[in-house]
């Protein structure tokens, strides 16, 4: 039976919920935040699940308005700062992947401080993408080992990107099917999941029902069994 050792999620549908509601758009982020600390802790109370790598923040994301760019990270400092103790109890190790420079130096305190005091922690790895986008990613990871000497492997490749380990399940909420530019490289071999629920509607019901679905997949790796 397949492990879903390592989760991906592009958690799309927070503005559509918010304005399904008459809300502002910024109410369906503040709730998709809830999500986030529901859907971590449940996998890091589950041994088999080693990783969870969530998109965040894209790359691309500068291009909303200001306002919501601005909310979005207001949030993500009050959630870090907030989830710092959460983190260490529930043995969490936080290791955010993407180009962090882009952000305030406040922010980029925030996110090293949790970092840092998370860093000895050995149970799941929660990954915030943070101005992460794959194509950036892959760049930053050429940029990184193009002076060796030697022609660039595989292993070399995978080694300089920010999340360096295989996607096995990739699930997107809030109905469109696509991925985004989100772990391009790492997504190889996953198994995708498209579902239509909006994110602050996903629930962890949803998940084990996936992730149940996930287990029976036989899985070949471009191989015949
Ligand atoms: C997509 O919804 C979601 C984002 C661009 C950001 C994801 C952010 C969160 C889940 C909340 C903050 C997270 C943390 C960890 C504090 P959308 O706005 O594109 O929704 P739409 O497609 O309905 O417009």
């Amino acid at each position: 039976m397949n492990s879903a050792t390592h989760i991906a999620i592009i958690m799309d549908g927070n503005g559509r919920w918010a304005e399904m509601q008459g809300k502002k758009r910024v109410k369906g982020h503040e709730a998709g935040a809830e999500v986030v600390r529901k859907i971590t802790q449940y996998c890091a109370a589950h041994e088999d699940i080693q990783r969870l790598t969530l998109y965040a923040f894209s790359t691309e994301n500068w291009k909303r308005p200001r306002l919501e760019v601005e909310f979005l990270m207001k949030l993500l400092n009050s959630y870090l700062k907030k989830e710092l103790n959460t983190y260490i109890k529930n043995n969490i190790r936080f290791e955010p992947i993407g180009d962090l420079r882009a952000f305030s130096s406040s922010l980029q305190a925030t996110i090293k401080d949790v970092k840092t005091k998370t860093a000895h922690c050995d149970g799941l790895v929660q990954s915030l993408a943070l101005n992460y986008g794959a194509k950036d990613e892959i760049l930053r990871a050429v940029n990184k080992i193009r002076k060796s000497e030697d022609d660039i492997t595989e292993a070399m490749l995978s080694n300089a990107l920010d999340c360096k380990h295989d996607v096995d399940l990739l699930i997107r909420t809030g109905g469109d099917h696509r991925i985004s530019n989100y772990l391009l490289w790492q997504s190889a071999y996953a198994e995708f999941f498209f579902c239509n629920t909006l994110w602050p509607d996903f629930t962890i019901k949803e998940l084990k029902k996936i992730i149940k679905d996930f287990t029976k997949i036989e899985r070949k790796f471009g191989g015949l069994k």
